[in-house]
C-alpha cells in the first residue's frame, strides 16, 4: 500500500509543477518564424508600420509572409517571432539569428526554399541568396542543339515541346523500350536471297509511293517504353494491307501487344520482338480503333491494364476474337495474325531488294541522345556530347520501321546513301513522324537486325474485308 502511495505522489508531482508555473498562451506555444534563420532579412515591417511596443503587447503585431510578427519586446524573449527588422529598427542591434538572404530571380525576390525548374532541374533556394539547381543532362540541350546545327553534319536539331523538362534518363527509360534480342535469335538463320549482280535497284524508293494508301502513318508512344509493340504493329500493319492488294488495310493495336503479349514481356517498360511476332502468329491482334492505346502514363504502373481481347482457334491456324472490342465504339474485332517473321542479311542491297518486294521492314535502333533532338535531315550520331561528362552520353535500344531509302547531296559534295524510317514519336516529330538516316554503314547499328514478314492473308480475306 505504500508503494501504492508513492507511486502516485510521483505521478502527481510534475503535474503540480507545470500547474504553478504561469498559464502558457498561444503566443508562447506558436512554432517560431525563424526556425531555419530569418527569412526575408531585407523586409521592412516594424520600421513600415512604425511599431515598436514596450514590455508584452500582444496586439503589437503586422503581416509577415503568409503569417504575423509582434515588434514588441516580450518577442526577444524567444526571438523566434519577433519580425526581422526588429532588432535592428527598434533596438538598433544586430539580429541574434542567422539572417537568410533572398535569392533574386528576374528582378523578384525569393525566400530560402522557393523553387523552379530549369529545363530537367530543379533549382532551390538556399538561404545564402544563392539558387542551387539540380545537375542532370536533359533530353533537350541547348548547347548540343546549337553544337548540331552549326556543325553542318546533314541533319538539323530542334526542340520538342514533349521532351523539354524531361532528362536524358527518363528519355532513354520511357521513350524507347525495345530488348536486344538474344544471341540465339541474333544467330537466328537469315533468309536466302537471290540478288542477282544485275538486280538494278533505283536510287530512290519510297513504300508510301509504290503501296499508296496502305502504308500506315507513323504512331505514338508516349512515355511508354513500348517501341517492340509499335514497330511490330505497324510493319504488321504496312505488310497485312500490302499482301492483301489493299483489300484489308487494318491499323493493328499496339495495345494489344502490349496488354496481352505479357510472356517475356514488360508492356511500357520495354519488350523484345521476336516474342512480339511470335505472338503476332499464334494469336492475333485486333485494330488499333477496336484496341486503342491506353493513358501512356497508367502503363507503367506495375499494374498495367489487363488483357481485354482474347481469341481462340477456328482451324488451319485461323483464330477468331472471343471477347468484345474495348473501345465500345467499335465492333470489328477480327483478328489479324502474320506468318513467322525473317530476319534479312544486313547486307544493304538484300534489304533494299526486300523492301521494294515485299514492303516495310522492322529495324533495331541503337538511340544516343543527339536522336531526340532530330528534325530533319540524314541523321548520323555526332559527338557534341564527346567532351561532356559521361552522363550526357547515353544510349538505348529501339525500334523502327523503315519504308524507304534515297541519296542526296551533302553541303561539302559528297552523295549520302540513306534510309527512310517511321518512328513513334508522333507526327510532330522528326520530319512528320520520319526520320531519314545514313544507309550502308550500319549507322546506330540499324543493318544489324532487319525483320520482314508476310501476313497470314487467305483467299477468302481478298472477299470479305473489302470495305
Ligand atoms: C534582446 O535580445 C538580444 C539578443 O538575445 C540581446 O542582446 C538584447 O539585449 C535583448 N534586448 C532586450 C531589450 O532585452
Ligand atoms: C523549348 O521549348 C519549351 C516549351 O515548348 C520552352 O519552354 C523552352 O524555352 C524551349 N527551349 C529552348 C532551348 O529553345
Amino acid at each position: 500500500m505504500k508503494a501504492f502511495w508513492a507511486l502516485v505522489a510521483v505521478l502527481l508531482l510534475p503535474s503540480e509543477a507545470v500547474v504553478a508555473r504561469a498559464p502558457r498562451t498561444r503566443r508562447e506555444l506558436a512554432p517560431g518564424l525563424h526556425e531555419r534563420g530569418i527569412r526575408d532579412a531585407g523586409g521592412s515591417y516594424c520600421q513600415r508600420h512604425d511599431a515598436c511596443c514596450s514590455g508584452r503587447d500582444d496586439e503589437c503585431t503586422v503581416p509577415y509572409l503568409d503569417t504575423i510578427c509582434y515588434c514588441d519586446l516580450f518577442c526577444n524573449r524567444t526571438v523566434s517571432d519577433c519580425c526581422p527588422d526588429f532588432w535592428e529598427y527598434c533596438l538598433g542591434i544586430e539580429p541574434p539569428l542567422s539572417v537568410q538572404k533572398a535569392c533574386i530571380r528576374n528582378g523578384f525576390k525569393f525566400p530560402a526554399g522557393a523553387t523552379y525548374r530549369d529545363n530537367c532541374n530543379l533549382c532551390t533556394c538556399h538561404g545564402n541568396g544563392q539558387w542551387v539547381c539540380e545537375d542532370h543532362a536533359c533530353l533537350i540541350n541547348g548547347d548540343m542543339m546549337d553544337a548540331v546545327n552549326r556543325g553542318n553534319y546533314g541533319w538539323r536539331a530542334s526542340n520538342y515541346s514533349q521532351f523539354w523538362g524531361m532528362t536524358l534518363d527518363e528519355g532513354i527509360q520511357y521513350r524507347l523500350g525495345t530488348i536486344k534480342p538474344p544471341t540465339s535469335v541474333m544467330n537466328m538463320n537469315e533468309l536466302q536471297m537471290n540478288m542477282d549482280e544485275n538486280d538494278v535497284l533505283p536510287s530512290y524508293f519510297n513504300a508510301a509511293d509504290k503501296w499508296s494508301g496502305m502504308i500506315h502513318e507513323p504512331l505514338d508512344q508516349g512515355n511508354c517504353a513500348g517501341s517492340w509493340a509499335f514497330s511490330t504493329a505497324a510493319v504488321a500493319s504496312d505488310r497485312i494491307s500490302i499482301h492483301s492488294m489493299g483489300h484489308m488495310t487494318p491499323a493493328l493495336s499496339p495495345q494489344n501487344l502490349l496488354s496481352c503479349n505479357t510472356r517475356h514481356q514488360q508492356g511500357c517498360n520495354g519488350g523484345r520482338i521476336d516474342g512480339a511476332w511470335w505472338f503476332l502468329r499464334r494469336r492475333g491482334v485486333v485494330t488499333d480503333e477496336c484496341y486503342p492505346f491506353s493513358n501512356q502514363e497508367t502503363n507503367h504502373s506495375p499494374n498495367a491494364p489487363a488483357c481485354m481481347m482474347h481469341s481462340r482457334s477456328t482451324g488451319r491456324g485461323k483464330r477468331q476474337a472471343i471477347a468484345r472490342c474495348p473501345n465500345p465504339r467499335s465492333h470489328a474485332n477480327e483478328i489479324y495474325q502474320s506468318t513467322p517473321a525473317y530476319r534479312l542479311s544486313s547486307n544493304e542491297k538484300e534489304i533494299m531488294k526486300e523492301l521494294m518486294e515485299n514492303g516495310p521492314v522492322q529495324a533495331i535502333l541503337e538511340v544516343h541522345e543527339d536522336f531526340f533532338m532530330y528534325r530533319t535531315g540524314i541523321y548520323r550520331h555526332t559527338a557534341v556530347a564527346a567532351g561532356k561528362p559521361e552522363q550526357y552520353r547515353r544510349h538505348g535500344t529501339h525500334s523502327v520501321k523503315i519504308t524507304g531509302w534515297g541519296e542526296e547531296q551533302m553541303p561539302d559534295g559528297s552523295n549520302q546513301k540513306y534510309w527512310i524510317a517511321a518512328n513513334s514519336w508522333g507526327k510532330d516529330w522528326g520530319e512528320h513522324g520520319y526520320f531519314r538516316i545514313t544507309r550502308g554503314e550500319n549507322e546506330c547499328e540499324i543493318e544489324t537486325f532487319v525483320v520482314g514478314v508476310w501476313g497470314r492473308v487467305g483467299m477468302e480475306d481478298m472477299h470479305h474485308h473489302k470495305k
